[in-house]
C-alpha cells in the first residue's frame, strides 16, 4: 500500500532527468549517496561515500561467496565497488532507464573479470524479477525512501533473500510527524517522497516483514555534514551552465542540513537477518 502522495513514475522521470545535475554536484561518476565522515575521510565527501560502502560491506558480512542484489543501484558504482572490494557477485536494479543504461555503458569499459561478476537490469523494488531465495545479501543505498509502497519493498527484499540472508541498507526517516512548510518543500517535495517511519517504527516494520534487526545506526549527523558540503559545491557551480538549478540546490541543500537540526529528517543504517 502506498504511504506517499508521489508515484514510482514521477521518481523515474525525476532521476532520468536529473542524472546530469547529480553528476555535476555529487560525483562525476554518478554516485548519489551520503557519506559517513571520520578520521579516515576528513571532510572529503567522496571518501565519506566510499566509507559508507566499507561500513556496509563489513557489517553486512559480504565476502567472495556472497551473491548481492543492489536495489536502486543508480549508475552502478556500488555494484562494481562491491565486486572489486569483496569478490562477490552483484546484480543491480533501478527504476531509471537512463541510469541503468549508464551503468551498463560503464561496465563495458571495465575489465572482463568485473563484467563476469556484475550485471544490471531495469526493474522496480516492488516487483523484483528474481526467484525466492536468489541472493545471500540485499543491499540498498539512499533508495527505499523514494518507494511509495514501503511494506511491499521490504516484503520483496525478504522474499529474494535466502534463509539466513542479510539486508543491509541506509534510508531516510521522519523523526516527527509535524513537518514545517519549509522542510516539506525543500526536503520531502523536492525529493518526491514521504515516509511513515521514524528511526524506531522503521525497525517495527522490518520485523513485521519477517526480519530480525541486528543493528540500527543513527547517521543523521553525517547527513547534515553531507548536505552542508553539497550546498557549498552547488554554490561554486553558480555561474556555470547549471546556474539556476545550482542556485536553487545550494539553498535547498542548506535547508536540508537545517532540517536535521530541527529533527525533521533523519538518516539511518539498518542491518537485518532473514
Ligand atoms: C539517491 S539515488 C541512489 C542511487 C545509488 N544507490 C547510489 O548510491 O548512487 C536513488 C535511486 O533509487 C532509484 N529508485 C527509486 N525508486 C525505485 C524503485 N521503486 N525501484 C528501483 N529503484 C528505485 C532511483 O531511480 C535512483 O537511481
Amino acid at each position: 500500500m502506498s504511504t506517499s502522495q508521489f508515484t514510482e513514475r514521477e521518481t523515474e522521470v525525476y532521476y532520468d532527468a536529473e542524472d546530469v545535475v547529480y553528476r555535476e554536484i555529487w560525483d562525476p561518476n554518478g554516485s548519489v549517496h551520503w557519506g559517513v565522515f571520520d578520521e579516515s575521510t576528513g571532510s572529503d565527501f567522496l571518501k565519506a561515500g566510499a566509507n559508507l560502502n566499507h561500513i556496509m560491506a563489513r557489517r553486512g558480512g559480504i565476502d567472495t561467496k556472497a551473491t548481492v542484489l543492489d536495489i536502486g543501484c543508480g549508475n552502478g558504482n556500488a555494484c562494481t565497488w562491491l565486486y572489486e572490494n569483496t569478490g562477490c557477485k552483484v546484480v543491480g536494479i533501478d527504476l531509471s532507464g537512463v541510469r541503468v543504461e549508464g551503468a551498463k555503458e560503464r561496465l563495458k569499459t571495465l575489465v572482463p573479470d568485473v563484467q563476469a561478476h556484475v550485471s544490471f537490469e531495469k526493474a522496480s523494488a516492488t516487483d523484483l524479477p528474481f526467484g525466492d531465495g536468489a541472493f545471500t545479501h540485499v543491499w540498498s543505498q539512499a533508495s527505499f525512501y523514494h518507494i511509495p509502497d514501503k511494506q511491499k519493498t521490504l516484503e520483496e527484499a525478504y522474499r529474494v533473500l535466502a534463509p539466513g540472508g542479510t539486508l543491509v541498507f541506509d534510508d531516510l526517516y521522519k523523526p516527527r510527524p509535524d513537518i514545517s512548510e519549509n522542510a516539506w518543500k525543500h526536503v520531502y517535495e523536492r525529493l518526491l517522497f514521504d515516509t511513515p517511519f521514524n528511526f524506531t517504527s522503521y525497525q517495527d516494520a522490518l520485523q513485521e516483514a519477517g526480519f530480525q534487526v541486528l543493528e540500527a545506526h543513527n547517521y543523521s549527523h553525517h547527513l547534515k555534514l553531507s548536505y552542508l558540503h553539497l550546498s557549498d559545491v552547488a554554490s561554486q557551480r553558480i555561474g556555470g551552465h547549471l546556474t539556476e538549478r545550482s542556485e536553487y540546490l545550494a539553498h535547498a541543500y542548506k535547508e536540508t542540513a537545517l532540517a536535521v537540526d530541527t529533527r525533521e529528517i533523519g538518516w539511518a543504517l539498518y542491518i537485518c537477518r532473514k
